[in-house]
This record gives structure tokens, C-alpha cells and sequence, in this order.
């Protein structure tokens, strides 16, 4: 028998990716997705189209984690082996604007799953998508397991619930539910206002000429990079280890904002200048135009300044690591901007 896996938020990069992934490995996929005023499938219109995949394999449903009957119905009627949770209000700027709204959906709409699942069937098995973010204003470095978490943002701390009342119903009801800790990760369909998408596009928009300046925030903050393509197969990998567990997700390697514009400009033959400092500072082309700004706007009013992680746990136990590196994750976003603009 073929096994079938519930998606929440299908829609997003992570679940376009973990979909063909799915798919390709002989799953019955089933997603949800929200009812908006404009269609929001086309990071998985290509799998209707592919003839590769059978219609058969792959359902959408609507639904939204903050609607409990919606939750509980879908379940009840799937009754899937596996459940993804990746629904969420997932820009971390944003939930400073709308932190009620990043609390239902990111703390208890992982509550509301899991509440349906220990009253549907308690043998269903439950990834929660955590993040970084919960490490936060970071008391090591680098970050593993058992790093505590500090987070600092509406979004950060309403993961680090859905991290813990994963950890609990594990706990209490005996269900097979993991927390991946996943770092920031990356690809062609990564959302527009996240920084490395923001950047690629905006530097290939100015090469080409479609666009004269880029707009952003704080320079100098560190992330650890990967490609989304790797992070879905361990997501997959921790719902098939033996014990439900939590797993650190990373590349291990940090870079800045900074530093990854000059990657990305290197990789466009962009000469770019640096003048000025802090909010002042700007990049200048070789014919000195000012290419990049930087806007108070896009500061937040508690940074995250540095992550870094430490994956060994899954490199030993899950046998995972990533493929990608920094320069393969940029080409990679750099031709998807090629396709798209010769079409
Ligand atoms: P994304 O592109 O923003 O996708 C989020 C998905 O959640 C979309 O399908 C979205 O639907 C859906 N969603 C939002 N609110 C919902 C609600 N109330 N009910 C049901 N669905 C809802 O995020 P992603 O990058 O794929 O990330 C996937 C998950 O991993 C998220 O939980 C994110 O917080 C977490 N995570 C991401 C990273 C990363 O670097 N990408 C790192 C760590 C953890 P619409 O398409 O309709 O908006
Ligand atoms: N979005 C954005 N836009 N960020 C900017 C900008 C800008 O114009 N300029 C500078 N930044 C800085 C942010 O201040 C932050 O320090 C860093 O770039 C990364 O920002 P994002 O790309 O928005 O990602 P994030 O790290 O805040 O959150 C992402 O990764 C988390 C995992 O650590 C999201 O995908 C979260 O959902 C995820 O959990």
C-alpha cells in the first residue's frame, strides 16, 4: 500500500519541494490550501501538469491551522501515515506587525494538529517545521539540540510553543511527533520579501536594467544558509527514524548580508563599492550609481544578529547532509531569474 502524507502549507517553498519529493518516492500527497481572492498554487501548478505524476497521486483541500473543524475534518478524512506542518505566517518582520495572528497560526495551529491526531488516530506521525529563529539572540555558538532557546520575535517564540507542545504530546499520548530545527533555507521559490530572494532578483532586475536601486535593512547580520531541496529530504528522513526525535537542520557555515551581496554581484560580473556606514552605507555600480540603500524600515526592533548551526546529530543518526553550498544555492536562484526573464 501505497503511504499517504497531509501537507499544511502546501503552497509554500518548503511544500512544493517536500511534495515532489514525496511524490517521487511513491506517496499519495494530499495539501492544504487557503481559499484566496487570487489563485496561490503556482509553486505546484508543474506537478497538475507533469505527466510524470498520476492525477491520482496528489490532492488539494482547502483549509486554514487557525479553523479547528477545518483541521479535525481534513484528518478525519485523510487519515494520513504522515503529517507535515508547515503552515505558517512565516516572515519574522511581519509578525512584529501581526503578532495575534503569528500566534494562532504558528503556536496553536501546531495545537490544533496535534489535538486532532491524538483524537482521530494516534499512530499518525507529526513533523513540526521549527526554526532557528527560536535560538534567537543566541546564548552559544554554534547552535545544536540542546543550545536553549531565546527567542526574539512574535514569530520565534510562537515556534518555540509549537516546539514544546510537540515535545509534550509526544510525551504524554505516546505519538510519534518530531520537531525539525530547521536554518534559514533558500531556492528559486523562495518568497519575495525574504532577503536572499529580495537580492538576487533586485541584482539581476539592475544588471538587466529593469530596476535601478534595492532597498534593505540591516547589513550585517549572520545566517546559515542551505537550499531548500536538501531540507525537505531530512524533514522526510526524521519521520523515518526509529524514535521521534528532535534534529538540528544546517550547513554549518554563516555568512552576512553583506557578504552575500557581494556573492551574488560577483556572480552577475556586478563591480560593486561600499561607502558609508550603518544606515548611511550604500553600494555604488562602476559608474557610480547607487545600486543599494539601506531603509530604517526595514530594521526590526529585535534583531537576530548571528546564527550558525551544528548538525551532527543528523549527519550521524539520519545519515543527512547538504548537497548545496552557498555558491550552488545562488547559481540555482540566479537561473531560475535567467528562465523567467527570457520567457
Ligand atoms: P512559506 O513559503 O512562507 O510557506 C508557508 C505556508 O504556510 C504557505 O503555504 C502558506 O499559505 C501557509 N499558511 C500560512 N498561514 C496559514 C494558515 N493560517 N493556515 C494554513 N496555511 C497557512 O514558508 P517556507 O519557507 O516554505 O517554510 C515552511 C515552514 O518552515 C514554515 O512553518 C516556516 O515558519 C518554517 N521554517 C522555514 C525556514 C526557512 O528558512 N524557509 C526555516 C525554518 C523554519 P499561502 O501560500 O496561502 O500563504
Ligand atoms: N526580509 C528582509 N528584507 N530581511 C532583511 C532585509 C530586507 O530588506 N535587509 C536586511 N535583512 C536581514 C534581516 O534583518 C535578517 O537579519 C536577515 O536579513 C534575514 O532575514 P529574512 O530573509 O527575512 O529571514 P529571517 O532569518 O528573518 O527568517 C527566515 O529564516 C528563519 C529561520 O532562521 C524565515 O524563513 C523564517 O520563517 C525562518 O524560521
Amino acid at each position: 500500500m501505497k503511504k499517504k502524507a497531509l501537507i499544511f502549507g502546501v503552497t509554500g517553498q518548503d511544500g512544493s519541494y517536500l511534495s515532489r519529493l514525496l511524490l517521487k518516492k511513491g506517496y499519495i500527497v494530499h495539501g492544504v490550501k487557503r481559499r484566496s481572492s487570487q489563485p496561490n498554487t503556482f509553486r505546484i501548478d508543474d506537478i497538475y501538469s507533469d505527466p510524470l505524476i498520476k492525477k491520482n497521486n496528489f490532492y488539494l483541500h482547502y483549509g486554514d491551522v487557525t479553523d479547528s473543524t477545518a483541521v479535525f475534518s481534513v484528518i478525519k478524512k485523510v487519515v494520513p501515515d504522515e503529517i507535515y506542518n508547515l503552515a505558517a505566517q512565516s516572515h519574522v518582520a511581519v509578525s512584529f506587525d501581526m503578532p495575534e495572528y503569528t500566534t494562532n497560526t504558528d503556536a496553536t495551529g501546531a495545537l490544533r494538529i496535534l489535538e486532532a491526531i491524538v483524537r482521530i488516530d494516534k499512530k499518525i506521525k507529526f513533523y513540526q517545521a521549527g526554526s532557528s529563529e527560536m535560538f534567537g539572540k543566541v546564548v552559544e555558538s554554534p547552535q545544536n539540540e540542546k543550545t536553549p532557546f531565546y527567542p526574539r520575535s512574535p514569530y520565534g517564540v510562537s515556534k518555540v510553543y509549537a516546539h514544546w507542545i510537540t515535545v509534550n504530546y509526544r510525551e504524554s499520548y505516546k505519538l510519534f511527533a518530531s520537531n525539525g530545527i530547521l536554518f534559514n533555507h533558500e531556492s528559486p521559490l523562495r518568497g519575495e520579501t525574504f532577503v536572499t530572494k529580495k537580492i538576487v532578483k533586485g541584482l539581476f532586475n539592475i544588471k538587466i536594467k529593469k530596476q535601478k536601486k534595492l532597498f534593505l535593512g540591516n547589513l550585517y547580520a549572520k545566517r546559515d544558509w542551505g537550499h531548500a531541496e536538501d531540507y525537505v529530504q531530512a524533514m522526510w528522513k526524521i519521520l523515518q527514524y526509529k524514535n521521534p526525535e528532535d534534529f538540528v537542520i544546517c550547513t554549518g557555515r554563516q555568512y552576512s548580508i553583506k557578504q552575500f551581496i557581494n556573492l551574488v554581484a560577483k556572480s552577475l560580473k556586478i563591480q560593486i563599492r561600499w561607502k558609508g556606514k550603518g544606515i548611511d552605507e550604500k553600494a555604488f555600480d562602476k559608474d557610480g550609481n547607487c545600486i543599494i540603500e539601506c531603509k530604517k524600515k526595514y530594521l526590526r526592533p529585535a534583531e537576530v544578529d548571528t546564527l550558525k548551526g551544528d548538525c551532527s546529530k543528523a549527519k550521524k543518526l539520519l545519515n543527512w547532509k547538504p548537497k548545496h553550498d552557498i555558491k550552488s544555492l545562488i547559481k540555482d536562484m540566479l537561473e531560475y531569474e535567467y528562465k523567467s526573464n527570457i520567457q
